[in-house]
């Protein structure tokens, strides 16, 4: 039996697996520029702005923050419930990361919370859409407008398309996108940064233009990424996949998605990297393909609403994942577990995700924003992605209405 899972290669298809096996097999190619072109094309002309690419999401945050030339003690305002490489990305770019806390029913950022946190240090907001759900980008916007701040979108977890969600991707300054392993969109690896200011956008493309090329090997190495994922989820329903990916790391195969250097709130390199073209065939491939993922999403999500009616999360969103919130989360992940349903995402037992993370290096106070620590805690979120199928999400429904303190909602 297949798993149900969030991280074991959620994008990957067989036709997302075939194609990756031909770029694998034409090494001469990974370095060309056509897709990266082509991509970057895209993207602007869909987001309108001008877009730098860059081998990861967090790279493309930094070298956006870099852009913005943050004098020593600048302040960057980002919500409490995000992923350490946000704050590392601010620390590495001269800045100081502010939490600000969030609101429980959106996840998001709480502008009020915002407002408290401003000085006349702040230089930037950087609004999370955490999983997909729109923060609230209209109050967002006036806040930062009052006091001549840029507001950020981070859409590493949703992007939009002809459908929206309205709020997204329109109202920021500045967007950074990411398709890594599980976000939106996926090419294994690889980011954007896209602005709207022409100063920016040069200095933008003066960091993209020293950003170095990926080593072949690192690069070899995310190409595998794919098979060894279709040839891992079949295992875990025999009991062995576990080991299969636990050797496959100790092999170093499978690069760890957060390295221990970020946990401890340090960036893996200073020296940024390109998209390889390898890389940007694929993503181009998704982000032609986005409303269809998106539409795939959004089927999942009006299934989990209407099982779960008292979450404050509209129905057709796309969202990344459908969170649910239990004072009894870690008992029923455990649970789950056994059945081959593998819920843990990296998001959850902690306020700065992933667990482990030194907070004292990215100067956050544990118990300082008192709805990110409890979200971080209660949080159980379910999968949507594209090799999520609705049969699986009906059993996954069915598994935790079993539980007396999911049955209500
Ligand atoms: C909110 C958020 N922003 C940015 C990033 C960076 O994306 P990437 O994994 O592509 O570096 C992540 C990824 O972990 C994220 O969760």
């Amino acid at each position: 039996m297949y798993p149900i899972h969030h991280t074991f290669a959620p994008h990957v298809t067989l036709r997302y697996c075939l194609s990756v096996l031909c770029i694998l097999l034409q090494p001469w190619t990974w370095y060309r520029e056509t897709s990266v072109e082509q991509l970057r094309l895209a993207i602007a002309k869909d987001l309108r702005g001008d877009v730098a690419l860059f081998s990861s999401g967090r790279d493309a945050l930094l070298a956006l923050l870099r852009a913005l030339e943050l004098t020593s003690g600048a302040e960057v305002i980002i919500q409490a419930y995000t992923c350490v490489v946000v704050p590392n990305a601010v620390q590495a770019a001269n800045g100081s990361p502010i939490y600000a806390d969030i609101n429980r029913n959106s996840l998001n950022i709480d502008p009020e919370a915002v407002k408290r946190a401003i000085t006349h240090r702040t230089r930037a907001v950087i609004c999370q859409h955490t999983f997909g759900i729109p923060a609230d980008t209209t109050t967002l916007r006036k806040i930062c407008d009052e006091h001549n701040i840029l507001l950020i979108e981070d859409c590493a977890h949703i992007i939009p398309d002809r459908k929206g969600p309205e709020g997204i991707g329109t109202v920021g300054d500045a967007m950074v996108l990411s398709f890594g392993r599980d976000k939106a969109i996926s090419s294994i690896s690889g980011g954007a940064a896209v602005v709207r200011d022409a100063a920016i956008a040069s200095a933008l493309a003066k960091e993209e233009e020293l950003a170095i090329n990926m080593k072949w090997y690192h690069l070899a190495k995310l190409l595998f990424y794919p098979l060894i994922y279709t040839k891992a989820k079949p295992l875990f329903g025999m009991g062995i996949g576990k080991a299969y990916l636990v050797l496959c790391k100790a092999i170093h195969m499978i690069p760890p998605v957060v390295t221990s250097a970020e946990k401890a709130g340090q960036i893996s390199s200073p020296v940024l990297q390109k998209l390889p073209h390898a890389l940007a065939t694929i993503a181009s491939s998704q982000w032609a393909q986005r409303e269809q993922i998106n539409d795939h999403r959004r089927n999942i999500v009006a299934l989990y609403a209407e099982a779960f009616s008292d979450v404050h999360v509209s129905k057709d969103l796309p969202l990344q994942k459908f969170p649910l919130l239990t004072q009894h989360a870690v008992e029923i992940r455990k649970t789950l577990k056994k059945k081959n349903i593998h819920l843990d995402d990296g998001w959850a037992g902690c306020t700065i995700c992933p667990r482990n993370v030194s907070t004292d290096a990215i100067n956050y106070i544990p118990g300082s924003a008192t709805q990110a620590d409890r979200v971080g805690k209660q949080i159980l979120s379910l999968p949507t992605h594209p090799t999520m199928t609705l049969k699986q999400a009906k059993r996954l429904i069915a598994e935790l209405q079993r539980f007396p303190s999911l049955k209500q909602q």
